[in-house]
């Protein structure tokens, strides 16, 4: 049975009385941070009411949280036990745009039985690209080589690289970032191996990565890339003790989350030329204080300012991702991304 329903905006065809009813209860979201647009007109598209904001100031949040349905939001809204305790009884779902849920209290949302979502794969293809031009940049100095030209220099033998080809890649971390960094990086010769407690070895051998302990990770590669969540398991997993087993000479790429690595160890490793350079997208602390200009400036350091999923494609896809996946939660589809 379909009907025509009149001047709604964008409305074009029939529609079932399950979509007839998930109008007429007309949906609250708000969206807190930031957001491709596309996020916008899927909700709309869908007969939700949508309030879209920049920022919303932890106070007020507090507040505002009690009328809406379902909440969505980047990095810069932090989701407490106290905005979801405000939240309990209407908020149904909070959906990250983007992998992290770091800035969301899962537990507390668990025990007042709302729904915590990401986009996983959106932004995927981006964070693995930066990850792949981030080991490029390490092997061949370029943001050094770069900065010598610009300066009026020309130091050919000084930017003397190493090639990637043949290297082994050890990877901590065999999800959706990792397998494809594995996949980028092998298609230009390099050993990949890596670790995984929820990958099965023949799992990984089906995406060619030869499955290995962390000890091997670490004695064994040339380059090693990070690509887990911060866990209690994973925090300082890359300490002075894991950087004392590495191969000297070793390139260290941190493109998933701060607090993985021991900023200070890493440092002085640096200094101590162990690891011969190491590139991060992301820090203990976001963005990094004072104390760790040290490392930062280092000569044998690359730092970029979490950007990860910073393109136009991976915005637009985490947007348009958790739109519809909120939009299938209360439309009663199968859920994705919890
Ligand atoms: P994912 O969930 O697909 O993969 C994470 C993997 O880590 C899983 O396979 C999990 O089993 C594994 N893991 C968990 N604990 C581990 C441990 N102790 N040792 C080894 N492996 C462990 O996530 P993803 O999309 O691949 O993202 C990976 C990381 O990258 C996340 O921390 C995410 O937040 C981060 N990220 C950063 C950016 C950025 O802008 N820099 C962008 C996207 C994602
Ligand atoms: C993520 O977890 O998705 C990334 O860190 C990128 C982001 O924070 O948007």
């Amino acid at each position: 049975l379909t009907r025509t329903v009149l001047g709604l905006p964008g409305f074009t065809g029939g529609f079932s009385f399950s979509s007839a009813a998930a109008l007429a209860a007309a949906r609250k979201v708000l969206i807190s941070d930031p957001i491709d647009p596309i996020c916008v007109s899927t909700f709309e598209s869908a007969g939700f009411e949508v309030d879209a904001r920049d920022k919303v100031p932890a106070d007020e949040l507090v507040e505002l949280i009690k009328s809406y349905d379902a909440l969505v939001v980047r990095s810069g809204t932090q989701v407490t036990s106290e905005v979801l305790a405000a939240g309990a009884g209407k908020l149904r779902v909070v959906g990250r745009a983007g992998t992290g849920v770091d800035n969301i209290d899962v537990d507390a949302a668990t025990a007042s039985g709302i729904m915590v979502m990401n986009t996983p794969g959106g932004n995927t293809t981006s964070a693995a690209e930066l990850t792949v031009s981030l080991l490029m940049a390490l092997s061949r100095d370029i943001p050094n080589a770069t900065t010598s030209l610009k300066s009026g220099k020309w130091e050919r033998k000084k930017y003397m690289g190493t090639e990637l080809e043949g290297k082994t890649l050890g990877l901590v971390g065999l999800g959706q970032i990792g397998r494809r960094v594995a996949a980028i990086c092998r298609a230009m010769g390099m050993r990949t191996i890596g670790y995984d407690p929820l990958m099965s070895a023949d799992a990984a051998a089906a995406e060619a990565i030869e499955a290995v302990d962390l000890d091997a990770v670490w004695a064994e590669a040339d380059f090693i890339s990070l690509h887990t969540p911060l866990t209690a398991e994973t925090r300082s997993l890359v300490d002075a003790n894991t950087l004392s087993k590495c191969k000297p000479g070793v390139r260290i790429v941190n493109c998933a989350r701060g607090g993985i690595v021991d900023e200070a160890a890493l440092l002085d490793a640096l200094n101590s030329g162990h690891v011969a350079g190491a590139a991060l997208d992301v820090y203990e602390s976001e963005p990094p204080p004072e104390a760790i200009k040290p490392l930062l400036e280092h000569e044998r350091c690359i730092c970029t300012p979490h950007l990860g999923a910073s393109t136009e494609e991976a915005q637009h896809k985490v947007a348009h991702d958790i739109a519809s996946q909120i939009v299938d939660v209360f439309e009663d589809r199968a859920v994705r991304g919890v």
